[in-house]
């Protein structure tokens, strides 16, 4: 079987840690490079973390590349309260003995698109800064990507704000530039994100695991669990990578999407245009028409999710 080569651009993060897990130990992804971007904390804090959990994973060989500090325009504010101020729900891991490699994240994802003899695809599961920046300062790596999938924006009510998810809301302006960009992509919507969840019981099973994996992703669970005071944790960022392990077990619908960049409640809105093709021809006399079509996860089949998570995880 051949495996998909991918990039996963993080900010590490207690569900980033869970889909590097995921795609680490997925015999049908080749992940040829981790990039960092700050969003849930810091640059240094997402960059220790995203070596330290490589580590685990048995994938301290992958390149991990450092990458933008600071959102495009605005300033930069964290989600410490949901990740604990380490960014992985308090769990100190070992320290990996790696450090990342001497180029900018953005030089790194050039240079492999650049080099590399098929397209990629690259999984984004953070601020779109470091995506943002690739695609300003080299267009032409659009035709080496085979695919973009994105953890980022809402349908309905936000996470961040009512109506703005995280990642987008962390850099609005950078989402602005990738929706706009002729690339296909693929957008892992807050609306399915929550959906893929394990009880208490199962996370304790996790954690008894004794494959090290496994076991750690117990843990990020359980301090889910304890932060958000919830039955049940879900694993966020991870459900993005499963898409591409199993894309029969989800629904897509291919939208026009636009980023708000200047409302005063809605800044870092994702505004879908879901109405039949013909009426939103008519915008245009009363309003900007929304650019940029996206292929957006609608629906998934959550039992076919929770299963790839738990038989991956420990491959
Ligand atoms: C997104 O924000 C972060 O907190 C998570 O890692 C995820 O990428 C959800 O809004
Ligand atoms: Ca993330």
């Amino acid at each position: 079987m051949s495996s998909r080569n991918i990039f996963l651009d993080v900010d590490t993060g207690v569900d980033d840690a869970l889909a590097l897990l995921l795609a680490a130990r997925s015999p049908q992804l080749n992940v040829k490079g981790v990039t960092c971007v700050a969003g849930n904390v810091p640059i240094e804090k997402v960059v220790r973390n995203t070596l330290d959990v490589l580590e685990v994973a048995g994938a301290s060989h992958v390149p991990v590349a450092r990458g933008m500090e600071f959102p495009l325009v605005e300033k930069m504010f964290n989600a410490a309260e949901i990740h604990g101020e380490n960014g992985l729900g308090g769990i100190d891991l070992p320290a990996s003995g790696s450090t990342v490699i001497d180029r900018h994240a953005v030089e790194f994802l050039a240079g492999e698109i650049d080099n590399s003899s098929e397209k990629v695809t690259i999984v984004a599961l953070g601020p779109l800064t470091n995506i943002a920046t690739l695609f300003r300062i080299y267009p032409n790596v659009v035709s080496g990507i085979e695919q973009l999938v994105i953890m980022g924006g809402a349908i309905g009510s936000g996470n961040t704000t009512a109506t703005a998810e995280f990642n987008i809301r962390q850099d609005p302006e950078a989402a602005d530039v990738v929706f706009n960009t002729d690339v296909p992509t693929l957008l892992y919507v807050w609306d399915v994100f929550t959906r893929v969840r394990f009880d208490k019981q199962e996370v304790d099973e996790m954690i008894g695991s004794d494959n090290d994996c496994k076991s750690l992703a117990g843990k990020l669970l359980l301090s889910y669990l304890t932060t958000k005071k919830e039955d049940t944790a879900g694993i966020g960022d991870a459900g993005a990578v499963a898409c591409l392990l199993i894309p029969e077990a989800i629904t897509t619908d291919v939208m026009p999407i636009s980023v708000e960049l200047i409302g005063e409640y809605t800044r870092g809105q994702t505004v879908f245009d879901q109405r039949k093709r013909k009426l939103s021809r008519l915008q245009p006399k009363i309003q900007k028409s929304i650019s940029g079509m996206t292929e957006v996860v609608m629906d998934l089949d959550v039992e076919s999710f929770r299963n790839t998570f738990v038989d991956n995880i420990v491959k």
